[in-house]
């Protein structure tokens, strides 16, 4: 069976981030404005007042300091709180294949592939922005790439399912390089009238290649010594938006048509499993925890990731051991692992271990372990 490689990554961050400060300011504005508007119903017990946000909580309680979103101004507006990102006539690139394309040129230099090299595109991530046609062949089209293309949602764990469907087409000979990007617009689906979680989430997209060890002749490639996904069915990360809402009027507009989670439970169950996982894959291919050099964790919780991390080594882990983008980023679903991969892989020496996991909504638990290769 052929040795598959990721031979190059790319990131794609946009230009606008909003900071704790700014994100409370808004949110604070309409809770006082809905409060005002809702006076005589908050005094008969009617209605309940909206309590404020406050930034020291979100950076306290997530780690969270800021995060990059597409579009600031409307998310920011008070009267508005969602991202002003308009409709494009169909011959335009969507916004999501805008961002493809940005994060996957960077990958493709990175991995010395153009794109007569690579014959397989996968979009994986939490929303696409329409049903069809697939994104992927859209991204396929505008990077001029031969072959087939496919959408996939794990929702955060989109991009480690993403890399085993990657590694087994180059395995079962179906392609010969494959391009998996993650364009998440998480700002699109984030309720930023909920107090509980409006600070959660922020934009970006990352792209990987992935080829045959003895097709690459890349300075960057790390060996994929083996991938591993669990699913769990759980309501406690939901997003009930679809193709279905239509056919019941009653539910338009509602908030259950955007993310809703609860947070704690998440925490709690969460966590030991991604531990459990972690080790146990590492257990299947005989290497110890103290062996690794690096784990590129999804990007949702500083405290999940550290707590994490400490199960997985026996001990608490450094920052370079387990590196922590979520500060600027916010969580980038299914992005997340692989920014800090992206950004935190340059340092890392031939021979090397590490590994990369995402987790999430489904729940989605799926690890990929890796080592770096000359
Ligand atoms: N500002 C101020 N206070 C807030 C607040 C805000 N923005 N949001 C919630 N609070 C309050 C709550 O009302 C609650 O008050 P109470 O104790 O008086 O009831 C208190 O802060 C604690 O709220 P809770 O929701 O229990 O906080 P938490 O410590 O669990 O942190 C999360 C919330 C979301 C940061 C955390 O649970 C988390 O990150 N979980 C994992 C989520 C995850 O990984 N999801 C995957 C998404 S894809």
């Amino acid at each position: 069976m052929k040795q598959v490689v990721i031979s190059g990554t790319g990131l794609f961050t946009p230009k606008d981030s909003i900071s704790n400060d700014e994100l409370v300011a808004s949110y604070n504005a309409y809770a006082q404005a809905f409060n005002e508007s809702n006076q005589s119903a908050i005094a008969s017990g009617e209605v309940e007042a909206l309590p404020e946000s406050n930034s020291a909580f979100i950076e306290k309680a997530s780690g969270i300091k800021s995060r990059y979103v597409i579009d600031k101004e409307g998310v920011l507006d008070p009267t508005r709180m969602v991202p002003h990102i308009s409709e494009r006539p169909n011959e335009e690139w969507s916004v999501q294949c805008e961002m493809a394309i940005s994060a996957a040129k960077q990958a493709m230099t990175e991995s010395g592939k153009s794109a007569s090299d690579i014959d397989a595109v996968i979009v994986a991530c939490s929303n696409m922005q329409r049903p069809y046609p697939a994104v992927a062949v859209e991204v396929q089209m505008a990077l001029g790439i031969k072959g087939f293309a496919y959408d996939m949602n794990v929702a955060c764990s989109s991009a480690t399912f993403g890399i085993q469907a990657g590694v087994s087409a180059i395995q079962n000979g179906s392609a010969k390089a494959v391009l998996m990007v993650n364009p998440e617009i998480c700002s699109g689906h984030l309720n930023f009238r909920d107090r509980d979680s409006h600070f959660i989430f922020g934009d970006a997209c990352t792209a990987v290649i992935m080829e045959a060890e003895e097709d690459s002749s890349s300075q960057a490639k790390f060996r994929i010594l083996g991938t591993k996904l669990q699913t769990h069915f759980s309501n406690n990360i939901r997003n009930n938006s679809g193709f279905l809402n239509r056919c019941d009027e009653n539910g338009l507009g509602k908030a259950d048509k955007l993310f809703v989670q609860n947070g704690r439970k998440v925490f709690k169950e969460v966590c030991p499993m991604v531990a459990d996982q972690i080790a146990s894959h590492l257990e299947e291919h005989q290497i110890q925890a103290s062996d690794l050099k690096r784990m590129w964790l999804h990007q949702a919780n500083l405290s999940m990731n550290q707590l994490i991390a400490k199960r997985v080594l026996g001990r608490a882990a450094t920052e370079e051991e387990a590196p922590v983008i979520l500060d600027t980023y916010a969580n980038t679903s299914s992005a997340g692992s692989i920014i800090a991969y992206h950004l935190h892989k340059q340092d890392i020496k031939e021979g090397d271990l590490g590994v990369i996991c995402s987790f999430g909504a489904g729940y989605s638990i799926g690890s990929v372990i890796v080592q770096k290769v000359a």
